[in-house]
């Protein structure tokens, strides 16, 4: 059996709470001989400043470059609100991001039957919904440069971001939703401003471009991406796959994942271009939501995202498909049992798992289809 390398970076808040039901699953995979997983830990965002200075030290870099996959949890608190903007919490997953070429982050929102109740939406609104947001990570506003400050000395500051898309950028994001769509119903909706922004009209024409040369059967429309949340809250089961850029996929993500019931549900996966030789491709999973100080040690974080996530390493970067959908079907028969963490709940299902009690209780319904 091939042995994989799992690096896990548990990070701040509720990251190490919710990682901890991840572990337990993995330990039982192994001590079932269903896998072989080695795994390692470091230390990013708010303590891996604590502990040196860094929100990524260039070791856990290193040990992150060698991973099959890299498990992460949450970065950020409170705590760390004054640190240095380039040491900040943040700049620890951003550096991931870049420096493994993590251009393509998955965030598939998929409203479980039993809590279709549990979303601020309508239950026909949300019940049965599978989308899949297709977000380009490594690009735009989050890392163009000039990114700057600067006093103007008339008691004023100005700010500057900029957004930046290449051609190949979009291209290959593009590739990886039509390829994905493929897989579903295979209709992609692209989103952008091209009524504002000069990288909104490139990424207009490429994607139209990429589509007619290269998969002519998809079903591909254009939105601007106000209208694309607007449409996410109205009837977002008109979606398949949204493929866009780093800043309008952050906040559309969001949204997504309230129709899912909660934050707490949505996993993430981001890859990399598949290594010429080995066709491995760099990879990193993290759940979408925050590290959530606010509930930190108080047993109420929902570790669903964190364990999904995981289950989308075993899809995308460990071969292990068929266990991906045992760990998703156990995540439903929980859901399907009444198990609620405090986000999820609702009138009908109040609140009655812990963390713990949650990761345990999927971890039990996997052995029971093992
Ligand atoms: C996300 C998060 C990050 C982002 C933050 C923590 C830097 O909001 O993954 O959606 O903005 O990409
Ligand atoms: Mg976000």
């Amino acid at each position: 059996m091939a042995s994989h390398n799992l690096l896990y970076l548990p990070g701040d808040g509720i990251g190490p709470e919710v990682m901890a039901e991840v572990k337990k699953i993995v330990a039982w995979m192994n001590a079932q001989g269903i896998a072989k997983f080695e795994t390692d830990q470091g230390l990013v965002g708010g303590s891996a400043y604590d502990a040196h200075g860094k929100a990524v030290s260039d070791a856990d870099m290193d040990k992150a470059q060698a991973a099959d996959a890299v498990l992460f949890g949450a970065v950020g608190g409170p705590k760390w609100d004054k640190v240095p903007y380039d040491v900040r919490p943040e700049a620890g997953l951003l550096r991931l991001r870049k420096d493994l070429g993590l251009f393509a982050n998955l965030r598939p929102a998929i409203c479980y039957p039993a809590l279709a109740d549990a979303s601020s939406l309508k239950k026909n609104v949300v019940e049965g919904l599978d989308i899949l947001i297709v977000r380009e990570l490594t690009g735009g506003v989050y890392f163009g440069e000039p990114k700057t400050i600067t006093d103007l000395g008339n008691g004023q500051k100005r700010g500057i971001d900029t957004q930046v898309y290449d051609t190949f950028e979009i291209e290959r994001i593009a590739r990886v939703a039509f390829e994905l769509a493929k897989t579903r119903k295979n209709k992609v909706s692209s989103a952008e401003k091209r009524n504002v922004m000069k990288t909104g009209v490139l990424w207009n024409e490429v994607v139209t471009r990429i589509h007619k040369d290269e998969y002519p059967t998809a079903q591909l429309e254009h939105v601007l991406a106000d209208n694309c949340a607007m449409q996410l809250v109205r009837w977002p089961k008109q979606y398949d796959v949204i493929v866009t850029d780093n800043l309008f996929g952050d906040v559309l993500s969001d949204v997504a994942a309230m129709l899912t019931g909660s934050l707490g549900m949505l996993p993430s996966a981001s890859l990399g271009a598949p290594d010429a030789k080995t066709k491995r491709r760099k990879s990193l999973y993290e759940p979408v939501h925050g590290s959530a100080p606010d509930i930190a040690g108080t047993g109420a974080a929902n570790p669903i995202a964190m364990i999904a996530s995981f289950g989308m390493a075993l899809r995308y970067s460990l071969n292990m498909g068929e266990w991906a959908d045992k760990l998703d079907a156990a995540i439903s028969a929980v859901l399907a049992q009444g198990l609620r963490t405090r986000d999820i709940a609702s009138d009908a299902a109040p609140a009655n798992a812990t963390t713990t009690q949650m990761g345990e209780a999927i971890l039990r319904e996997l052995q029971k289809v093992a």
